[in-house]
Protein backbone atom coordinates (compact mmCIF):
# COMPACT_ATOMS: atom_id res chain seq x y z
CA UNK A 1 0.00 0.00 0.00
CA UNK A 2 2.94 2.25 0.67
CA UNK A 3 1.12 4.40 3.29
CA UNK A 4 3.90 7.09 3.20
CA UNK A 5 4.46 10.89 1.84
CA UNK A 6 7.60 12.74 1.62
CA UNK A 7 7.70 16.15 1.51
CA UNK A 8 11.27 17.67 0.74
CA UNK A 9 12.12 20.60 2.18
CA UNK A 10 14.91 23.06 0.54
CA UNK A 11 13.73 26.54 0.98
CA UNK A 12 15.45 28.44 3.64
CA UNK A 13 12.57 29.87 5.05
CA UNK A 14 10.72 26.73 4.81
CA UNK A 15 13.48 25.18 6.92
CA UNK A 16 13.70 27.92 9.44
CA UNK A 17 10.29 27.34 10.23
CA UNK A 18 10.68 23.47 10.29
CA UNK A 19 13.71 24.03 12.52
CA UNK A 20 11.22 26.30 15.01
CA UNK A 21 8.45 23.66 14.88
CA UNK A 22 11.37 20.99 15.81
CA UNK A 23 12.41 22.85 19.11
CA UNK A 24 14.75 25.13 17.82
CA UNK A 25 17.26 22.17 16.65
CA UNK A 26 19.93 24.19 14.84
CA UNK A 27 20.77 21.48 12.44
CA UNK A 28 17.40 21.76 11.05
CA UNK A 29 17.89 25.22 9.48
CA UNK A 30 21.84 24.59 8.68
CA UNK A 31 21.15 21.31 6.76
CA UNK A 32 20.26 21.93 3.03
CA UNK A 33 17.66 19.48 2.78
CA UNK A 34 15.24 18.10 5.26
CA UNK A 35 12.71 15.42 4.36
CA UNK A 36 9.66 15.29 6.45
CA UNK A 37 8.59 11.65 6.65
CA UNK A 38 4.89 11.01 7.14
CA UNK A 39 2.08 8.39 7.59
CA UNK A 40 -0.21 8.56 4.84
CA UNK A 41 -3.57 6.88 5.16
CA UNK A 42 -5.37 9.58 2.60
CA UNK A 43 -4.15 8.14 -0.50
CA UNK A 44 -5.72 4.79 0.32
CA UNK A 45 -8.61 6.17 1.92
CA UNK A 46 -9.62 7.81 -1.18
CA UNK A 47 -8.68 5.06 -3.52
CA UNK A 48 -10.82 2.61 -1.03
CA UNK A 49 -13.57 4.82 -1.80
CA UNK A 50 -13.55 5.58 -5.56
CA UNK A 51 -13.25 1.84 -5.36
CA UNK A 52 -16.64 1.38 -3.08
CA UNK A 53 -14.40 -0.45 -0.16
CA UNK A 54 -14.42 0.21 3.35
CA UNK A 55 -10.51 1.00 4.76
CA UNK A 56 -10.03 2.15 8.28
CA UNK A 57 -6.17 2.68 8.43
CA UNK A 58 -7.47 5.35 10.80
CA UNK A 59 -8.89 2.63 13.54
CA UNK A 60 -6.86 -0.24 13.26
CA UNK A 61 -3.79 -0.39 15.31
CA UNK A 62 -2.64 -3.00 13.05
CA UNK A 63 -2.41 -0.99 9.96
CA UNK A 64 -0.86 2.11 11.84
CA UNK A 65 1.73 -0.05 13.11
CA UNK A 66 2.51 -1.73 9.71
CA UNK A 67 2.49 1.67 8.43
CA UNK A 68 4.70 3.31 11.52
CA UNK A 69 7.34 0.37 10.45
CA UNK A 70 6.92 1.18 6.56
CA UNK A 71 7.80 4.98 6.94
CA UNK A 72 10.60 4.11 9.31
CA UNK A 73 11.80 1.53 7.27
CA UNK A 74 12.18 4.00 4.29
CA UNK A 75 13.71 6.78 6.08
CA UNK A 76 16.18 4.20 6.94
CA UNK A 77 16.76 3.79 3.73
CA UNK A 78 17.35 7.32 2.80
CA UNK A 79 20.24 7.57 5.54
CA UNK A 80 21.90 4.84 5.02
CA UNK A 81 22.03 5.66 0.73
CA UNK A 82 22.86 9.04 2.14
CA UNK A 83 26.01 7.52 4.00
CA UNK A 84 27.06 5.98 0.86
CA UNK A 85 27.14 9.51 -0.96
CA UNK A 86 29.24 11.21 1.62
CA UNK A 87 26.51 12.90 3.22
CA UNK A 88 25.30 12.71 7.32
CA UNK A 89 21.92 12.32 8.34
CA UNK A 90 19.92 13.40 11.48
CA UNK A 91 16.65 12.38 12.40
CA UNK A 92 14.14 14.76 14.13
CA UNK A 93 11.77 13.45 16.32
CA UNK A 94 10.51 16.26 18.23
CA UNK A 95 8.16 17.40 14.98
CA UNK A 96 5.62 14.90 17.37
CA UNK A 97 5.60 17.67 19.92
CA UNK A 98 3.89 20.01 17.25
CA UNK A 99 1.95 17.37 14.66
CA UNK A 100 -1.09 20.30 14.20
CA UNK A 101 1.38 22.99 13.43
CA UNK A 102 3.05 20.83 11.19
CA UNK A 103 0.49 19.42 9.02
CA UNK A 104 -0.75 23.34 9.08
CA UNK A 105 2.56 24.41 7.96
CA UNK A 106 2.54 22.12 5.32
CA UNK A 107 -0.92 21.76 4.42
CA UNK A 108 -1.19 18.18 5.68
CA UNK A 109 -4.72 16.88 4.82
CA UNK A 110 -6.27 14.78 7.09
CA UNK A 111 -5.18 11.19 7.64
CA UNK A 112 -1.84 12.27 6.96
CA UNK A 113 0.79 12.14 9.95
CA UNK A 114 3.77 13.82 10.10
CA UNK A 115 6.07 11.32 12.13
CA UNK A 116 9.73 12.97 11.85
CA UNK A 117 11.94 14.59 9.50
CA UNK A 118 15.29 13.37 8.57
CA UNK A 119 18.01 16.12 7.78
CA UNK A 120 20.69 15.73 5.38
CA UNK A 121 24.08 17.65 4.95
CA UNK A 122 27.36 17.67 3.96
CA UNK A 123 29.51 16.82 7.34
CA UNK A 124 31.59 19.71 9.08
CA UNK A 125 33.48 17.00 10.65
CA UNK A 126 32.36 13.36 11.02
CA UNK A 127 30.83 12.98 14.62
CA UNK A 128 32.34 10.69 17.62
CA UNK A 129 31.03 7.77 17.35
CA UNK A 130 28.35 7.34 19.88
CA UNK A 131 28.82 4.46 22.65
CA UNK A 132 26.33 1.83 22.23
CA UNK A 133 25.15 -1.40 24.29
CA UNK A 134 27.40 -3.74 23.46
CA UNK A 135 26.37 -6.49 20.83
CA UNK A 136 25.84 -9.52 23.78
CA UNK A 137 23.66 -6.89 25.28
CA UNK A 138 21.40 -6.77 22.82
CA UNK A 139 22.12 -10.34 20.99
CA UNK A 140 20.60 -13.12 22.46
CA UNK A 141 20.89 -16.83 20.74
CA UNK A 142 17.29 -18.68 19.90
CA UNK A 143 16.14 -17.36 22.83
CA UNK A 144 15.73 -14.32 25.05
CA UNK A 145 18.15 -14.57 28.27
CA UNK A 146 16.32 -12.40 30.78
CA UNK A 147 19.96 -10.40 31.91
CA UNK A 148 20.70 -10.39 35.67
CA UNK A 149 20.42 -6.70 37.48
CA UNK A 150 24.35 -6.48 37.90
CA UNK A 151 24.72 -7.24 33.84
CA UNK A 152 22.40 -4.30 33.15
CA UNK A 153 23.55 -1.62 35.19
CA UNK A 154 26.99 -2.58 33.83
CA UNK A 155 25.63 -2.20 30.25
CA UNK A 156 24.60 1.23 30.69
CA UNK A 157 27.71 2.10 32.66
CA UNK A 158 30.03 0.77 29.74
CA UNK A 159 27.62 3.02 27.37
CA UNK A 160 27.44 6.31 28.98
CA UNK A 161 30.22 6.28 31.38
CA UNK A 162 30.72 7.95 34.63
CA UNK A 163 29.00 11.30 35.51
CA UNK A 164 31.49 12.83 37.91
CA UNK A 165 33.75 13.70 35.25
CA UNK A 166 34.22 16.65 33.50
CA UNK A 167 30.72 17.28 32.64
CA UNK A 168 31.44 18.04 28.65
CA UNK A 169 33.27 15.05 28.44
CA UNK A 170 30.16 13.21 30.19
CA UNK A 171 27.51 14.69 27.50
CA UNK A 172 29.85 13.64 24.96
CA UNK A 173 28.45 10.01 24.94
CA UNK A 174 25.13 10.70 26.38
CA UNK A 175 23.29 13.94 24.97
CA UNK A 176 25.94 14.98 22.48
CA UNK A 177 23.38 17.19 20.58
CA UNK A 178 23.58 19.69 23.56
CA UNK A 179 27.25 20.18 22.26
CA UNK A 180 26.31 20.21 18.81
CA UNK A 181 23.61 22.61 19.88
CA UNK A 182 26.38 25.16 21.16
CA UNK A 183 28.84 24.96 18.29
CA UNK A 184 25.73 26.15 16.01
CA UNK A 185 23.89 28.30 17.71
CA UNK A 186 26.33 29.25 20.21
CA UNK A 187 26.59 29.01 23.87
CA UNK A 188 23.75 28.15 25.74
CA UNK A 189 22.56 24.88 26.19
CA UNK A 190 25.60 22.85 27.93
CA UNK A 191 25.57 25.40 30.92
CA UNK A 192 21.76 25.14 31.09
CA UNK A 193 22.20 21.44 30.94
CA UNK A 194 25.10 21.25 33.88
CA UNK A 195 23.03 23.74 35.98
CA UNK A 196 19.72 21.30 35.93
CA UNK A 197 22.50 18.25 36.60
CA UNK A 198 23.40 20.10 39.99
CA UNK A 199 19.63 21.61 40.82
CA UNK A 200 18.33 17.73 40.56
CA UNK A 201 21.37 16.05 42.25
CA UNK A 202 21.92 13.91 39.61
CA UNK A 203 24.06 11.33 40.67
CA UNK A 204 23.50 8.73 37.33
CA UNK A 205 22.71 8.00 34.09
CA UNK A 206 20.11 7.10 34.25
CA UNK A 207 18.46 9.92 36.54
CA UNK A 208 20.17 12.39 33.75
CA UNK A 209 18.20 10.28 31.03
CA UNK A 210 14.83 10.36 32.90
CA UNK A 211 15.10 13.57 34.85
CA UNK A 212 16.84 16.17 32.30
CA UNK A 213 16.73 14.69 28.78
CA UNK A 214 13.63 12.58 28.55
CA UNK A 215 11.76 13.77 32.09
CA UNK A 216 9.19 11.06 32.85
CA UNK A 217 6.33 13.00 33.69
CA UNK A 218 7.06 15.53 30.61
CA UNK A 219 7.20 12.47 28.19
CA UNK A 220 3.37 10.64 30.01
CA UNK A 221 2.01 14.59 30.34
CA UNK A 222 2.78 14.61 26.56
CA UNK A 223 0.28 11.71 25.83
CA UNK A 224 -2.66 14.11 25.73
CA UNK A 225 -1.67 16.35 22.89
CA UNK A 226 -0.33 13.27 20.99
CA UNK A 227 -3.55 11.65 21.06
CA UNK A 228 -5.61 14.93 20.66
CA UNK A 229 -3.07 15.43 17.53
CA UNK A 230 -4.09 12.26 16.02
CA UNK A 231 -7.75 12.75 16.44
CA UNK A 232 -7.31 15.86 15.06
CA UNK A 233 -5.32 14.38 11.99
CA UNK A 234 -8.58 11.95 11.90
CA UNK A 235 -6.47 9.00 13.00
CA UNK A 236 -8.72 7.33 16.15
CA UNK A 237 -7.28 3.81 16.69
CA UNK A 238 -7.39 3.76 20.52
CA UNK A 239 -10.90 3.74 20.34
CA UNK A 240 -12.20 0.37 21.39
CA UNK A 241 -15.48 1.04 21.20
CA UNK A 242 -16.41 0.62 17.43
CA UNK A 243 -19.18 -1.76 16.59
CA UNK A 244 -17.50 -5.03 15.35
CA UNK A 245 -20.21 -7.56 13.54
C1 LIG B 1 13.00 8.37 15.99
C2 LIG B 1 14.22 9.19 16.27
C3 LIG B 1 14.06 10.53 16.58
C4 LIG B 1 15.17 11.34 16.82
N1 LIG B 1 15.00 12.67 17.06
C5 LIG B 1 16.08 13.48 17.18
C6 LIG B 1 15.92 14.88 17.30
O1 LIG B 1 14.80 15.42 17.34
N2 LIG B 1 17.05 15.63 17.34
C7 LIG B 1 18.30 15.09 17.27
O2 LIG B 1 19.27 15.83 17.30
N3 LIG B 1 18.47 13.76 17.18
C8 LIG B 1 17.39 12.96 17.11
N4 LIG B 1 17.57 11.60 16.96
C9 LIG B 1 18.95 11.08 16.89
C10 LIG B 1 19.36 10.46 18.21
O3 LIG B 1 19.31 11.44 19.19
C11 LIG B 1 20.80 9.90 18.13
O4 LIG B 1 21.71 10.93 18.02
C12 LIG B 1 21.00 9.01 16.96
O5 LIG B 1 19.95 8.10 16.84
C13 LIG B 1 22.30 8.25 17.15
O6 LIG B 1 22.80 8.04 15.91
P1 LIG B 1 23.90 6.94 15.63
O7 LIG B 1 23.15 5.66 15.47
O8 LIG B 1 24.54 7.43 14.39
O9 LIG B 1 24.81 6.90 16.80
C14 LIG B 1 16.46 10.78 16.76
C15 LIG B 1 16.61 9.42 16.47
C16 LIG B 1 15.51 8.64 16.23
C17 LIG B 1 15.71 7.18 15.91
Amino acid sequence: MQPLSIILVRDIEKRKELARLAGNQPWVRNAPVSMVFCLDFYRIKKWAEMCRVDFRGEAAVNHFLIAYADVMIAAQSVAVLAETYGLSSVYIGTLLHEIDRVREFFKIPRLVLPVMALCIGYPKSLPGKIPKLKRKDILHEEEYRTPPADEILHAFEEKYGVIDQVKEKYLERAFVEALEHDLQEGPGLVEHVKKEMKRLDIQNSAQFLFKVRYPTEVMVRMNRGLLQSFKNAGFDMFDTSFPVS
